[in-house]
């Protein structure tokens, strides 16, 4: 067997594991571990009362859905995601949380846009762009779709500094790779921005990055090894016998409140040349 990203392969997945990564995805819209970051780089974007905005792979819509919930987005914002589980439940949320007049949900192909050019002030990819098929092809049909002057946002994880403490430090460098490999089809591609961003007529605007760390105890790293040790074990990746030990020594580690576990996040905002 051989890691096959679910987010890449999401079309692939049955109801029950649809399901859990619908409530992994809403579990993490909801740590303020992880949404300080979405927080910033919105204030940074200082978006106009009418802005419209697309979302290019946006799950079940719950950045979007905070950002409605703002007091100070007035605009309207487009969601885009392959999955159509995805997109109900987007849909659904959002009418629940009485967002949904601003919000509107589709499903479709971050590499083939169903939108015309220049039809966006802003174009996110959030937590997108280390999961898709040919991460270049979604950029440019990113900068196709924003207006001149407009900004692409890109924020990911840089997986390979993901890392969890593990006495066993040859056994917890081991596992760091394998879920950074199980779960993420491009796990270095933040690295790969810089470069790449030019080539296809995007100009960097801005970049930053922040450390997601937890100490003593975790919340969205004990979410996000729930959710994906079993594609670890499923590919084959490690012996699921050790892989199990490695789970129960991070909860044992959580209780004694000496567990520690970190990953390096960067956003880029870039504009059309
Ligand atoms: C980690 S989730 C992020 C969801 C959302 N942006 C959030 O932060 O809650 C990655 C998403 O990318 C979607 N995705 C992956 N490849 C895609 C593609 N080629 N076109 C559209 N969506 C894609 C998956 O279906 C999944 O919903």
């Amino acid at each position: 067997m051989v890691a096959r990203d679910p987010h890449r392969f999401v079309n692939e997945l049955d109801e029950t594991t649809l399901e859990s990564l619908i409530v992994r995805l809403e579990a993490r819209a909801q740590d303020a571990v992880f949404t300080k970051l979405f927080d910033k780089y919105v204030a940074e974007l200082a978006l106009s009362s009418s802005a419209r905005i697309l979302e290019v792979g946006c799950g079940t819509g719950a950045m979007l859905r905070l950002l409605a919930r703002r007091g100070d987005f007035t605009g309207e914002a487009f969601g885009v995601d392959q999955c159509h589980s995805f997109i109900d439940a987007a849909s659904k949320l959002s009418h629940i949380e009485s967002v949904g007049d601003r919000l509107s949900f589709q499903v479709g192909d971050a590499h083939c846009l169903d939108f015309p050019d220049a039809s966006f002030d802003v174009v996110i990819a959030h937590t997108l762009i280390s999961h898709v098929t040919e991460p270049a092809l979604v950029l440019s049909e990113m900068a196709r779709v924003v207006r001149p002057n407009g900004t692409v946002v890109v924020f990911d994880g840089d997986y390979a500094s993901l890392t969890y403490a593990f006495a066993d430090h040859s056994f917890g460098h081991q596992m760091d790779t394998a879920l950074a490999s199980a779960t993420f089809n491009n796990p270095r591609i933040m690295r790969d921005l810089p470069r790449l961003l030019p080539k296809i007529g995007l100009k960097l605007a801005g970049a930053w990055g922040d450390a997601v760390v937890e100490i003593g105890n975790g919340s969205y790293f004990k979410s996000f090894a729930e959710t994906y040790v079993p594609y670890v074990k499923k590919a084959g990746l490690l012996p699921a016998q050790r892989v199990e030990v490695w789970l129960n020594e991070q909860y044992q580690a959580m209780k004694n409140g000496t567990f520690f576990a970190a990953c390096n996040y960067y956003t880029y905002f870039a504009r059309p040349v």
